[in-house]
């Protein structure tokens, strides 16, 4: 297949690395040509275009059998998301209109869920965000909904929990710098998946997802903030982080939602099966000899 992989940075670069290790003719398309020899050493051809400007994209030609669309705002405010989600949605779709590929996938996030009661949710849940940037990622994906709905263009969207993984991970990092903090009773749920899963359901999605379909992408354990910190402080032989006063502020860019993410289609409908079904193996966590003290890496 020829692919092309928009946003090749910590989720992007395995993917195109693993699909060119498969034969696959595959291209990274960002808008820095810093990364090229990083690209091109993972058999990915580098492709310089911005989504935001269409003017760049027009330059690029647009012949693809498969899109994985994971360009991310790396952050910002609502104007950013704007433009790097939504704009950005709306130009590649419009610049793949007259060539549309057979197949293309949109990374989501499950923050478009903007549950606080810790209830159960799946793909047909509610999704109404209180915070401004998740508002943003739930229009994105009614665009590119709409263009399956109405224009029956192949797209699918994966909704990514929080991603951990080499050199990744919030609140392990958080943990292990000490400057983690258990808001309230720590009953908040959190929802999070490696990056490897991540890679293998794009792979997944990419083949055997149905276009106009949602998919979540979490692990097979959301757990409570309470008792990650509890397991880690076990493993580690460390204090558990204090608490502090719940902030009535979101505290995070995507929101402090409250709410246990199901995989259940994921697995059903792609027969997808995590290398890493919990935080507990993906973590890599191995004791040390002595004291039930562990070594993490990520
Ligand atoms: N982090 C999380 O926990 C989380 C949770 C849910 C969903 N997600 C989603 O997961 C996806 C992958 O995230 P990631 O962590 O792999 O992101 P990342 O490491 O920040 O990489 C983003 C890539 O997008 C490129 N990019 C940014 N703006 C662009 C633009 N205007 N035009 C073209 N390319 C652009 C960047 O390269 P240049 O800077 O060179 O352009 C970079 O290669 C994103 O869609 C993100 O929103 C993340």
């Amino acid at each position: 297949m020829r692919v092309l992989i928009i946003g090749c940075g910590y989720v992007g670069l395995p993917l195109g690395a693993e699909l060119a290790g498969q034969g696959h003719e595959v291209f990274g398309l960002r808008r820095s040509p810093a990364t090229d020899g990083e690209l091109r050493s993972a058999g990915i051809a580098p492709v310089l275009a911005d989504i935001t400007k269409p003017e760049t994209l027009a330059r690029v030609p647009a012949a693809y059998d498969w899109v994985v669309h994971c360009a991310s705002s790396s952050g910002g405010g609502v104007e950013a998301y704007r433009q790097v989600y939504l704009e950005g949605m709306r130009n590649v779709l419009a610049w793949l209109s007259a060539t549309p590929p057979l197949k293309f996938v949109y990374t989501s996030s499950t923050g478009v869920y903007g549950q606080t009661d810790g209830s159960l949710v799946d793909e047909a849940s509610a999704t109404e965000p209180a915070v401004g940037t998740a508002k943003i990622l739930v229009e994105t994906e009614r665009v590119l909904l709409a263009a399956a709905r109405e224009k029956a263009f192949p797209g699918v969207v994966l909704r990514l929990a929080g991603i951990y993984g080499p050199g990744r991970g919030y609140w392990l990092k958080q943990y292990l710098a000490g400057g983690a903090r258990i808001e309230g009773d720590g009953g908040r749920v959190l929802n999070m998946v490696h990056r490897d899963d991540i890679v293998g359901a794009l792979q997944a999605a990419l083949k055997n997802g149905r276009p106009g379909e949602i998919y979540n992408v979490v692990d097979d354990e959301p757990v409570t903030q309470f008792g990650l910190f509890q397991w880690l402080a076990g493993c580690l032989g460390k204090p558990m982080p204090p608490s502090v006063p719940e902030s009535p502020e979101p505290p995070r860019q995507r929101g402090a939602t409250n709410k246990r993410v199901s995989n259940r289609k994921l697995k059903r409908e792609l027969g997808y099966q995590f290398k890493y079904p919990t935080f507990r193996e993906g973590f890599a966590i191995w004791a040390c000899q002595r004291g039930g003290c562990a070594v993490i890496t990520l």
